[in-house]
């Protein structure tokens, strides 16, 4: 194909490359951000190993002990940028109202006047990336393409492995498809003779989300969320606007497969907010008492989920790899995800050891001993001493890994079915110490849907720098909801009649708090691989033989119809878990009646009816 040329820059766009829009954009956005170079990702292995060396040569990467972390690599971002920004993130729709009050918001040609002079010329001296991108399996009708244009080599590796990236995305977009335009610039322009730093990024930063137009524009950081734009931006903020629009779900969720010894198969979608142990559910290993049951991946924190002419709810995992927290990972949270790190991983702000490998603080549990020396995420020497002393964490409390789904040994044989997998069950869960129980059953869609709308999370000391908070996040979306959270609650509701009312079986949906804790201030559930008694009790839900007890929020297990083989656990310890204080409740709704004050705008009428008939049935 003839290429345009902007003002000595030679647009180059390969032959394979058929559609003129996406052309013609690439060539405006060339003009605006006036890069040195323009490199159209192919997506290849060979592309792949060309950036990583570009990177270890820019002193970005630093290639790990091949003995030890076969292609792998370690990046330490600058130290102001190691998190997503959440106070720069935007919802510019026309109206404010669209965005609601859990977004910030901006009007759209505000918005664009703000950016454009931010992004005119702001790739200078560097290379743009054409980055283009499947969210789902490439030509599956559950899945969206997205286009990024970025300043980021980094970006450009890292999204060879979180999406199904390639030129094969160009064959089904062909001349005419739809794609979402992700600009991303970490906002470093380099002058003429100037060197580069290792981890350019810009201490102004937005993350901005067009809901109307479907586009996406970050500026000023190179990290995670903020610049692998087909992840929280897009996967979430923007599919969950196209999900409203086209009736179906966007969704904060893992998504396991849990198989029975005599073989029968269901699949479950998870909710939990950041640092709730998300991949460790997602990976999780059965214990000793479940001989023959296997829990198997198909995604770690997103889904997209579409109603079926069956009546049921299929979902995929619109991701291909993990960007996984390190810290606390190791052989007894998540064995399958410690496997799966063990090569071809790219490490974001973990510590590196004098062998050249990495560390990351847990895992200690499994060596038995803390490493005598490492080089912690910022450069500095750091040995058990110096961290007794100040405190200082080897490795980033976000520090991440980012690994293809391929290397994890659990994952399932559909993960990649362009059909996606029957949903038989939502699950959403908070950090709770106090409150609410071990597992709940909700006795119908509406009772669920208000469950996962009033779900709070105990803030972390990493998270908020204030422990023990309890932040509301309905559906553990609050940060990626991209319009107003009360429509949100309303098209689950609109979901669930439509679906009901064509005859469908829906999932069943349940709460659950893995985090209560006992008197002496210490979690009494043991959790990670133990988790699988619940999900075993939610499976006899299912199928009819576990009858459970109704406590006024609903449905919950009795000692005897869980599995204890292979765990000592009490029934006061059970009961510790389970049990559902008045006081706290009432405590609990009050709160609820805060939360539905501050999204009084469009708070559907069933949620406040569930309520009042929650409160009642609680304080009887
Ligand atoms: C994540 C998050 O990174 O939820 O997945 O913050
Ligand atoms: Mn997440």
């Amino acid at each position: 194909m003839n290429s345009p040329t902007m003002q000595g820059l030679s647009l180059n766009a390969p032959s394979y490359v058929k559609h003129a829009r996406l052309i013609a954009w690439v060539a405006e956005m060339a003009a605006l951000c006036k890069p040195a170079a323009i490199h159209w990702c192919d997506g290849s292995e060979e592309e792949y190993q060309g950036l990583c060396q570009q990177l270890v040569d820019a002193g970005t990467f630093k290639k790990l002990n091949p003995a030890k972390r076969p292609n792998s690599f370690l990046a330490c971002s600058d130290p102001t940028d190691v998190a997503r920004v959440e106070d720069r993130t935007y919802i510019c729709s026309e109206h404010k109202e669209s965005a609601g009050p859990t977004n910030n918001w901006m009007a759209p040609q505000k918005m664009r006047a703000t950016l454009n002079p931010l992004f005119d010329g702001c790739m200078k001296g560097r290379t743009m990336y054409v980055v283009p991108f499947s969210m789902g399996p490439l030509g599956s009708h559950i899945a969206h393409i997205g286009i990024e244009l970025s300043d980021s080599a980094y970006v450009a590796v890292n999204q060879r492995i979180m999406t199904r990236m390639g030129k094969a995305v160009y064959d089904v977009l062909g001349a005419d498809g739809a794609f979402v335009p992700c600009m991303h610039s970490v906002g470093a322009p380099l002058a003429a003779g100037q060197a580069d730093v290792k981890w350019p990024c810009n201490s102004t930063k937005y993350i901005v989300h067009y809901p109307e137009t479907r586009e996406i524009w970050s500026y000023g950081s190179g990290y995670g969320g903020n610049a692998l734009l087909g992840k929280k931006c897009f996967a979430l903020r923007i599919a969950s606007t196209m999900g409203r629009d086209q009736g179906w779900l966007a969704e904060h969720m893992l998504i396991l497969g849990v198989s029975s010894p005599e073989g029968k198969k269901y699949h479950v979608a998870a909710a939990f907010p950041s640092a709730c142990g998300k991949t460790n559910f997602s990976m999780l290993v059965p214990p000793e008492g479940f001989a023959g049951w296997k829990v198997t991946t198909i995604g770690d924190d997103i889904a997209w989920i579409k109603p079926h002419a069956d009546g049921k709810m299929y979902a995929i995992n619109p991701e291909a790899g993990y960007f996984g927290v390190a810290p606390g990972t190791n052989y007894h949270t998540n064995p399958n995800c410690m496997a799966s790190l063990n090569k071809n991983v790219i490490f974001t702000n973990v510590a590196l050891t004098d062998d050249g490998d990495v560390w990351w603080e847990g895992m200690e549990k499994d060596s038995g001993a803390l490493p005598a020396h490492l080089i912690d995420w910022q450069g500095k020497d750091w040995t058990p001493a110096i961290a007794k002393e100040t405190g200082a964490k080897a490795a980033h409390p976000n520090s991440r890994f980012t690994v293809a789904a391929g290397n994890n040994p659990a994952l399932d044989s559909a993960w990649d079915d362009a059909n996606g997998v029957p949903i038989d069950a939502f699950i959403f869960g908070g950090r709770r110490s106090t409150t609410v129980p071990l597992v709940t059953e909700a006795r119908n869609w509406v009772e669920g849907v208000y469950m996962a709308a009033t779900m709070g999370s105990e803030t972390t000391a990493a998270a908020a720098g204030q422990q023990g908070v309890v932040r509301r996040d309905p559906f553990a979306m609050l940060p990626f909801t991209g319009y107003n959270v009360s429509d949100y609650f309303q098209h689950w509701l609109n979901m669930g009649d439509k679906l009901s009312q064509a005859g469908a079986k829906l999932p069943a949906i349940y709460c659950v708090n893995w985090f209560r804790k006992g008197e002496d201030g210490k979690f009494v559930w043991p959790g990670y691989g133990e988790n699988m008694r619940v999900l075993k009790w939610m499976i006899d839900r299912l199928e009819g033989k576990a009858k459970g007890i109704d406590n006024g929020f609903g449905v919950s297990p009795t000692y005897a119809e869980i599995t204890w083989q292979g765990l000592a656990f009490s029934q006061a310890e059970f009961e510790t878990v389970t049990s559902l204080d008045k006081a706290d409740w009432k405590q609990e709704i009050a709160l609820h009646t805060e939360l539905f004050g501050q999204l009084a705008y469009h708070l559907p009428a069933a949620l406040e009816k569930t309520k009042a008939q929650f409160a009642q049935r609680l304080a009887a």
